[in-house]
């Protein structure tokens, strides 16, 4: 009997590359589970008119966990276009499989972890270490837009304001997905002996919405009393990051801040081929890197894998083998400050495949 089974989802372009480049790793490790392919992205939209198709959503619920590489997705008029001629004008829809994967299995808390790794030259500061929770199923991202004014709201006050041909999205904000995330970060301030968590949001324009997650998120941090919390508009939050951003430790917010912060974040710390994320919910987790499958370097395994590698370290910890993922943290770092092994984004010549098996030396 393997320990764990996990759904392995290369997707498309790139995506295949680095999921090459984690396999290496993991034969390594010798982590002690059967890896189970799952069809997920474009290609199965051309074919199927699905980019993730029933089965795959089997999968996911017959596994413990998901290593995902990168999808392409298209806007709507190209990808009606290069639906399979059988399959055109029968009305289907592009949606996203990851956000649609996110939901249907209600993986609410998005981490993205952001360290600076010490010889990294795309640092912008050396030390820092900063960990963002954003909550992944509400906020701005529910999907509820109108291209114009709908007349239910007409009488709503305010918008006597508000020409009627102004597009509307809502945001929607419960007490319920707040508490859990701000939990979440609580939890992991605590395991991982971190000082403070942070809070952002926007509760001085955003009064509603924003009072309600600050409202979830000071209770929550009374609970916490070893763990000092503090609360940082989004704007300024920008500001501060930059110029101290050894000052952070822990961030919490809501969805579409916590998209705009983590990517902040991953760019202080090396960019799009460090930057590794886990969806996570209360029993399953697909863990990512955050860059997409940049078709002009599919096949050419000259996509940095590092943020593969460590969203590999984060499913290591997720599943509780906390030593395996430590060993290959100090692995990646050591690859990294030794620098003679990089890809083309930290200035070298090395392939996918050459970080991975430096790495997997390492280990
Ligand atoms: P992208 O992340 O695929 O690539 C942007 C650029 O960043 C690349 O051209 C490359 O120069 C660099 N880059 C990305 N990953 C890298 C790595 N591991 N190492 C070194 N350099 C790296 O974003 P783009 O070009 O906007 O989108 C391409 C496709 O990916 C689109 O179809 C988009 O919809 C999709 N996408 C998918 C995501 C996902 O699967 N999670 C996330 C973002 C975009
Ligand atoms: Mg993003």
């Amino acid at each position: 009997m393997t320990k764990y089974h996990i759904a392995w989802m290369p997707g498309d372009g790139i995506g295949r590359d680095v999921l090459e480049a984690a396999e290496i790793v993991l034969d390594c490790l010798a982590l002690d589970a059967e890896y189970v392919t799952a069809d997920i992205g474009w290609e199965f939209w051309c074919q199927e008119g699905d980019p993730l198709p029933q089965r795959t959503l089997d999968t996911l619920g017959s596994t413990d966990c998901a290593l995902f590489g990168a999808i392409t997705s298209k806007p709507r008029d190209a990808a009606e276009a290069e639906l399979a001629p059988g399959l055109r004008g029968q009305g289907r829809v592009y949606r996203s499989p990851i956000v649609r994967m996110r939901q249907e299995l209600d993986l609410y808390t998005c981490l993205r972890p952001c360290r600076a790794f010490a010889g990294n030259p795309l640092n912008y500061r050396e030390d820092i270490d900063i960990v963002v929770f954003r909550e992944n199923t509400e906020g701005m991202y529910i999907g509820v837009e109108y291209s114009q004014v709908p007349e239910l709201f007409y009488d709503v006050p305010g918008m006597e304001r508000i020409p009627r041909d102004a597009s509307i999205s809502l945001r929607a904000i419960t007490h319920r997905a707040s508490e859990r995330i701000v939990r979440r970060a609580f939890e992991y301030a605590r395991q991982h002996s971190r000082r403070r968590v942070t809070a952002v949001h926007k509760a001085n324009v955003l009064r509603h919405t924003d009072s309600v997650f600050l409202k979830a998120a000071r209770t929550v941090a009374a609970e916490f009393p070893g763990i000092a919390y503090d609360e940082a508009n989004i704007d300024a939050m920008g500001m501060w990051l930059l110029k101290n951003p050894l000052d952070y430790d822990v961030v919490v917010t809501t969805n579409l801040f916590g998209d705009i912060m983590s990517d902040l974040c991953a760019q202080m710390v090396g960019g799009l081929g460090f930057a590794c994320s886990g969806n996570i919910g209360d029993n399953y987790a697909v863990f990512e890197p955050t860059h997409g499958s940049a078709p002009k370097y599919a096949g050419q395994y000259r996509a940095n894998p590092i943020a593969t590698i460590l969203a590999v370290r984060m499913m290591l910890e997720w599943l509780g083998e906390r030593q395996m993922a430590e060993h290959l943290e100090r692995a990646v770092a050591e690859v990294i400050a030794e620098g003679s092994i990089r890809t083309y984004d930290m200035g070298g010549k090395a392939s996918t495949l050459d970080i991975a098996r430096a790495v997997a030396e390492r280990v």
